[in-house]
């Protein structure tokens, strides 16, 4: 890329791609790579998907854009959509254009309710790319929740606990990213989860989900925090509702709708509530219902997992986690993780890869056959690795 400018830390692995079908993308030479990363983990539904090109097609040929004072159908009937598979029936949805800025809303619309200061987050989540978010200085409680993990009280914790203690009474938002953890795929315990909810919400903080990467069935139930029992005030949705176009929702529930519409909030951007989003949203959410993709996850979720476990060699691959169609590969150390994902490259297969960690999010579509045939390619390099 000459004119392009690229800073997004990763360099380009495959310079010219030209066609994508299912897990597939190809390059101008027609070498194909099975695509394990889903496109930063928002091609739920595979590259190309039929259904959804259909939709794009059909919706562009009537309105693609409109304004802020010009509403459609769709929007009403994708919003009723997003809602019913969150639980919040009753409440709204607004349309927006990427996770990060599902994520802004939600917190603009936090501090605008509570009228509080201070954001609350967990020590290794990732939130999205605006400087609210990323520089967390001033006005942020960061919960560190390593000592949890080997903490006796773990399946147990209760709110006399220290780290309790010292959240502060003038949160307005806890933002809770269930089982991503910056992409590292760690879990907080639940009761940590259930009891920071309890005590933030108790002082007039919102609770907010952060499912730009866990939801929408990714984790083989339709949001992360499904996993948690808890229900969150607001709800961004982000990457797979789009399927590879740049849609996303803030979903906020029956209360908070109300406390908005008493109030003088205001956000507006130029592609807030666009039609083509939302038409895209609406049928990707069609579309795992009429493929029963939540529950495929769930099933092919544990499945390939177990295919995953068996590369643990305490040579190279010394632990794998997952949850649903989430995984997290570790691997000994970075120089060699670094030759994983550039040799697995070269034989035509695409994972992420952040630091000592292979991050494999298929889609929601991939078969049993295409991810043995992944795991099967990972052994045999594994193999060359070690036998050279
Ligand atoms: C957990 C999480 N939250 C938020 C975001 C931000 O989403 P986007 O890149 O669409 O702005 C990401 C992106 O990777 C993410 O993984």
């Amino acid at each position: 890329m000459e004119k392009v400018y690229n800073c997004t830390n990763h360099s380009i692995a495959i310079p010219h791609v030209v066609r994508s079908d299912g897990i597939y993308l190809f390059d101008e030479t027609g070498k194909r790579y099975m695509d394990l990363e889903s496109g930063v983990w928002c091609t739920s539904l595979g590259h190309g998907n039929k259904r959804i090109n259909n939709i794009i097609k059909n919706q562009i040929d009537n309105v693609m854009h409109a304004g802020f004072c010009y509403s459609t159908n769709i929007l009403e009937r994708a919003a009723d959509s997003v809602l019913s598979v969150t639980g919040l029936e009753k409440g709204k949805c607004v349309f927006l254009c990427s996770g990060s800025e599902a994520i802004e809303l939600a917190r603009q619309m936090s501090k605008h309710i509570t009228g509080k200061k201070q954001s609350m987050t967990l020590h290794d989540s990732y939130l999205g790319s605006y400087s609210s978010v990323t520089d967390r200085n001033r006005n942020w409680f960061i919960l560190n929740w390593e000592e949890c993990i080997n903490c006796p009280e773990n399946n147990n914790c209760n709110t006399d606990c220290e780290k309790l203690r010292e959240i502060p009474k003038d949160i307005s938002e806890f933002i809770f990213e269930p089982g991503s953890s910056s992409g590292f795929v760690r879990f907080p315990p639940k009761p940590l989860i259930q009891n920071i909810i309890s005590q933030v919400r108790s002082q007039g903080g919102k609770i907010i989900a952060n499912e730009v990467t866990t939801g929408i069935g990714r984790t083989g139930k339709w949001f992360g925090y499904n996993h948690y029992q808890v229900e969150p005030d607001m709800i961004a949705i982000g990457k797979g509702i789009g399927n590879g176009y740049p849609v996303s929702v803030t979903a906020i529930n029956e209360q908070t709708a109300g406390e908005l519409g008493k109030s003088t909030f205001r956000y507006m951007q130029s592609h807030q509530n666009d039609p083509l989003g939302a038409a895209i949203a609406n049928e990707v959410i069609k579309i795992i219902k009429d493929e029963e993709l939540v529950l495929k996850a769930g099933i092919n979720g544990k499945k390939f997992f177990d295919m995953l476990g068996t590369l643990i060699d305490n040579i190279s691959i010394t632990d794998v986690r997952g949850r649903g169609l989430m995984f997290a590969v570790d691997i000994c150390d970075e120089d060699t993780g670094d030759r994983l994902f550039k040799e697995l490259i070269s034989r035509g297969y695409i994972v992420g890869n952040r630091k000592s960690l292979l991050r494999i999010d298929p889609p929601l579509t991939a078969t049993e056959d295409e991810f043995t045939e992944f795991v099967n390619e990972l052994r045999d390099l594994l193999n060359c690795i070690h036998n050279k």
